[in-house]
């Protein structure tokens, strides 16, 4: 310390990093690319595991009777309701994939994002950070061997089975992240994330809905599945906290569906779950503790900090809401619908002051004290659960399941399969010796391949025969890379393989318009060559990417992988598919007409999550991007900004990024541009969004100069070709790892 100088002189242990405010704060609206290069290698310590093999070490019934021991051993840091663990382990599991959403097919229990911010802090999230510190032992006997994501989802399963309920299978193979996911857009509501909340305070949704509930446009902005900001799906009090049952039916409607439920999948989930365990609301929200990503230091990472009593047990304080379900918590029965029909239910409030519902008929069943033996207390529905009595639709599935309690028993075991494995894609990445042997609509199956598979001399003469066709190097290039554009890293759906791009819906996808006649030619191609269309399609690809490289002097090879295989109409589920239409999708400059209606976020940022969701990097982004505009690869066939369109050149970067071309926005919002001669004012290109971001970003306008300079041209094919094949095996878990 440096005496009687300015306090703020002296020596420093160098920058506060990352202190506020940063580049986003100052900029809220610059394009942040950096995302593009989160969560690598470099941020994985078992980037050098092979976790397929690890995983195959494990020996999973011994790993399941210790889940199974723990489940039923309470620890004295957070004793254990009635004795069970079980249900605030399904708790966990289930929000660990319902984050889960098929608009962008972020979310979800893949990678155990549960353990990060802002998931971890979620008001709705509460008490979770106890249940995975509860498993550490587990996960630190077993190392890199289970992934946290799968431990979650096994711990589920375990606590369902030894509580009398069957369960579907398991598949391991999740991956776990290494840090928080700063990517996914989780609403427009800056709602204070620091402090503890109530589902009373969750009303300021007005910014992600349209209309009102009952309102024909009644609509959720995409691609957002929960009703409200830092919740997994909705408000148990009702919309607004408002406690109408009727309102909270239709949100719930709305927010399972966009996890790609369905009626039946719904209630057969909300009611299995509350089957088991109990709600805690024994303080007043004010008086919980920030939550962990706020928390102090020596809260080690566990927030939500209780001051009642011993803070657990019977002071335990979660969501606000108080009380159980059924009169056996820990026990799988038909409990639940029973006392929901059996009973009328009056409004009340729980001692931490929450919106629930108690039977209006004293003679109701009771449930015992989770802690206390001999104390019972008046079972509890929440007006989530009255929802799925007073919607008609919702009511008739639930008569249908009471009087049908093994029919329940299975529509819950699917939908929890469905539930906590909808984001793991293909079946090849799924691990281990309890995955079910039948295919799943949701798994987007495939057929095996049949048929040798293809040699060098058969690729080379199907080459040939895509040549012979006389079809455009852009329309070849078009037609593989829609097929395979449709892949999405988060929930690892879409791709060319399957070549679901002859079929419904997305042949009939605007966007794919151009693919149509291609399609139809190169079925040919694949019939009388004895290959599948799937493989076909992308062999086009790759003929059009070489002759292109050809007609701009660079001779390179484009890696081929044969082994697709065609799916069938009926193995593609049709409304789950519809969702992988994109909005917008810059590599084809394309914008729904609408999108302004649908979405508050930018062409250009639709396009960054495009490629985050290929796993692109930025270089790989703009390398493809410029690649496919050399070829021609505008949706609606327009200019791409080039003059030699299918050479394989870096001029669309020349005309992006050139200090002599003035370009003008042609209409307020800024989505279409017009490129004016300066000399003469003519109009000489139009451009959107999607190609002026290459030059108006910094980050991208840096990687697109490394291209358009005069030593860039040969390391720009080279890396589109790199990027090009990227995307063509990104959905290829058949023959790679991952
Ligand atoms: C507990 C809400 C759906 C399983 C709870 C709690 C709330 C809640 C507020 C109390 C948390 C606490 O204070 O401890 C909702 C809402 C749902 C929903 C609004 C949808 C409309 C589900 C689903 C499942 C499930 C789909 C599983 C399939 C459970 C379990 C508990 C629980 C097992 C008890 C946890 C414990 O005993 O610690 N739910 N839930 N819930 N939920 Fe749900």
């Amino acid at each position: 310390v440096l005496e009687g100088k300015c306090p703020f002189g002296g020596n420093t242990l160098g920058g506060a990093q990352t202190s506020a405010p940063t580049l986003s704060d100052w900029y809220p609206q610059r394009l942040r690319v950096e995302q593009l290069h989160r969560d690598g290698a470099a941020a994985n310590p078992l980037s050098d595991e092979d976790y397929a093999a690890a995983f195959a070490t494990v020996d999973l019934p011994a790993l399941k009777a210790e889940i199974t021991q723990f489940l039923t051993t309470s620890v004295p840091w957070w004793p254990s309701d009635y004795g069970n663990y079980g249900p605030q382990m399904i708790r966990m599991a289930w929000h660990s994939a319902g984050t889960y959403r098929i608009a962008d097919g972020r979310g979800g229990a893949g990678q155990a994002m549960q353990r990060f911010a802002p998931i971890s802090s979620w008001w709705d999230n509460g008490n979770t950070d106890k249940s995975r510190r509860l498993l550490w032992p587990i996960k630190q006997r077993y190392g890199a061997a289970i992934s946290w994501a799968d431990l979650i989802v096994l711990t589920g399963n375990c606590a369902l089975e030894i509580m009398g309920f069957p369960t579907y299978g398991f598949a391991g193979g999740r991956r776990d992240a290494w840090e928080a996911d700063d990517a996914t857009y989780w609403g427009p509501e800056h709602i204070d994330m620091t402090a503890p909340s109530s589902y009373d305070d969750m009303v300021s949704r007005d910014q992600r809905w349209t209309g009102s509930p009952g309102d024909a446009d009644y609509e959720l902005q995409q691609p957002l599945a929960a009703s409200h900001q830092a919740l997994i799906y909705v408000n148990p009090e009702g919309p607004e906290a408002n406690g109408d049952p009727a309102a909270s039916a239709v949100d719930i409607r709305i927010t399972f569906g966009r996890m790609a439920m369905d009626d039946e999948e719904t209630v057969a989930l909300i009611a299995g779950g509350h089957a088991f365990g109990k709600s805690h609301g024994q303080v007043a929200a004010a008086r919980i503790g920030a939550p962990p990503e706020n928390a102090p230091m020596e809260a080690m990472g566990l927030g939500w900090h209780n001051p009642q009593g011993a803070g657990n047990g019977a002071d335990t304080m979660t969501n606000g809401i108080e009380g159980s379900w059924t009169p056996d918590p820990t026990t799988w029965d038909n409990a639940y619908l029973e006392n929901l029909f059996g009973h009328e239910w009056e409004q009340t409030r729980s001692p931490a002051g929450a919106l629930q519902w108690t039977p209006a008929d004293p003679a109701a069943p009771r449930t015992p004290d989770a802690h206390r033996p001999g104390v019972e207390h008046p079972l509890m529905m929440m007006t989530s659960d009255i929802a799925l009595k007073v919607d008609p639709v919702y009511r008739e599935i639930c008569q249908r399941f009471l009087a049908d309690f093994d029919a329940f028993t299975l529509a819950f075991s699917k939908a929890w399969y469905k539930l906590t494995h909808r984001d793991m894609g293909p079946k090849a990445r799924y691990l281990g010796p309890e995955v079910p042997a039948d295919d799943l609509p949701w798994q987007d199956p495939l057929p095996a391949p049949t048929g040798t598979p293809l040699g060098a001399d058969d690729v080379a003469r199907l080459a040939q025969a895509v040549r012979d066709t006389g079809l455009s190097t852009s329309d070849l290039a078009y037609t593989a890379f829609s097929a395979a554009v449709t892949y999405r890293d988060s929930d690892k759906r879409g791709g060319a393989n399957g070549a679901r791009l002859a079929l419904a819906p997305q042949k009939d996808w605007v966007v794919n318009r151009r693919t149509v006649p291609v399609v139809a030619a190169l079925r040919e191609v694949a019939s009388r060559g004895g290959a599948s269309l799937a493989d076909v399609v992308v062999l086009a690809g790759c003929v059009a990417v070489e002759d292109a490289a050809r007609a701009a002097g660079h001779d390179v090879r484009v890696p081929f992988t044969p082994g697709r295989v065609d799916a069938t109409q009926e193995q593609t589920d049709v409304p789950t598919f519809e969702w992988l239409a994109p909005l917008a999708d810059g590599f084809r400059n394309y914008t729904q007409p609408d999108l302004a209606e649908v979405t508050s976020v930018s062409p250009e940022q639709l396009f960054l999550d495009k490629a985050d969701l290929l796993g692109l990097s930025a270089p790989e982004w703009v390398a493809l991007t410029g690649g496919l505009r050399a070829l021609g690869c505008n949706h609606d066939g327009s200019s791409t900004l080039t003059d030699r369109v299918g050479v394989l050149t870096p001029d669309f970067f020349g005309t992006v990024l050139s200090p002599d071309l003035r370009w003008r926005a042609l209409e307020e919002a800024g989505t279409q541009f017009a490129l004016d001669d300066v000399d003469t004012g003519a109009q000489v290109h139009r451009a959107t969004r999607h190609d002026l971001v290459f030059g108006a970003n910094a980050q991208l306008r840096a990687v697109a100069e490394v291209y358009a300079s005069r030593d860039g041209e040969a390391r720009f094919v080279r890396d589109f070709v790199a990027a090009w094949d990227k995307v063509m095996m990104a959905d290829r878990y058949d023959v790679r790892a991952g």
